[in-house]
């Protein structure tokens, strides 16, 4: 597969002048891709937790807590919580599916940066989330230059466990409820 995703630091700059330039990164998945999230995708996130809201909060993840209303999804994309997060939606044909996102490493505590997602529970068992990991790998690796990326899950998330092993992390310790993984990417 070709990765043309140019530079991020280019496309974060357009993404940030005109909203019309969204970073798209491909995956293995037949007709999937990552999106990055803009303003008019808001709503379709939106409706998309607001039909998910206990299989989002299985675990304690706060997707659906911090969505309460349509507002919110909408200031999250124009005001969002780390301007240095790219956010994307995940994107079967022209079907919003889900989101993952990517958290650059703290530039004090951490040399790593963090991997997350979601998927509406309809679109569950075929691999979405799997590819969508894996493609976030790729770009972190190659676009970002990344040397290890971390994800966490509660223990009894054996789904999304899964996910991140397929798609090439590590464990690498528990604390109380949670588990920590790693992937190496050089
Ligand atoms: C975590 C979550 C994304 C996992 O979704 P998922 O559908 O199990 O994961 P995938 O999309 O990768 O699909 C994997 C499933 O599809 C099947 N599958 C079908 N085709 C596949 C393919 N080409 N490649 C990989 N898996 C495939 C797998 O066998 C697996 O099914 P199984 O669970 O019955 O073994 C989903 O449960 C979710 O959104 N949960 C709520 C939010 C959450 O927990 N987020 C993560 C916080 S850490």
């Amino acid at each position: 597969m070709q990765l043309c995703y140019g530079s991020v630091q280019a496309r974060r700059c357009l993404m940030d002048a005109t909203s019309l330039v969204p970073i798209i990164i491909p995956t293995n998945h037949q007709d999937l891709v990552l999106r990055q999230l803009t303003v008019e995708d808001a709503g379709l996130m939106f409706r998309l937790i607001d039909r998910n809201r206990s299989h989002l909060s299985q675990y304690g993840e706060n997707t659906s807590s911090k969505y309460p209303t349509i507002e919110s999804a909408i200031f999250s994309v124009t005001h969002p919580e780390n301007p240095d997060k790219l956010r994307f939606g995940i994107w079967l044909e022209e079907t919003f599916v889900g989101s993952a996102g990517l958290t650059p490493p703290h530039p004090l505590f951490s040399d790593g940066g963090s991997l997350g997602y979601w998927l509406g529970s309809e679109y569950t068992g075929q691999g979405i989330a799997t590819a969508a990991s894996e493609a976030l790998l790729r770009y972190a690796n190659v676009v970002l230059h990344w040397p290890r990326i971390f994800a966490r899950v509660h223990t009894d998330n054996h789904k999304s466990r899964a996910v991140l092993e397929r798609s090439g992390f590590h464990f690498e310790c528990e604390r109380g409820e949670t588990i920590h993984l790693k992937a190496s990417l050089r």
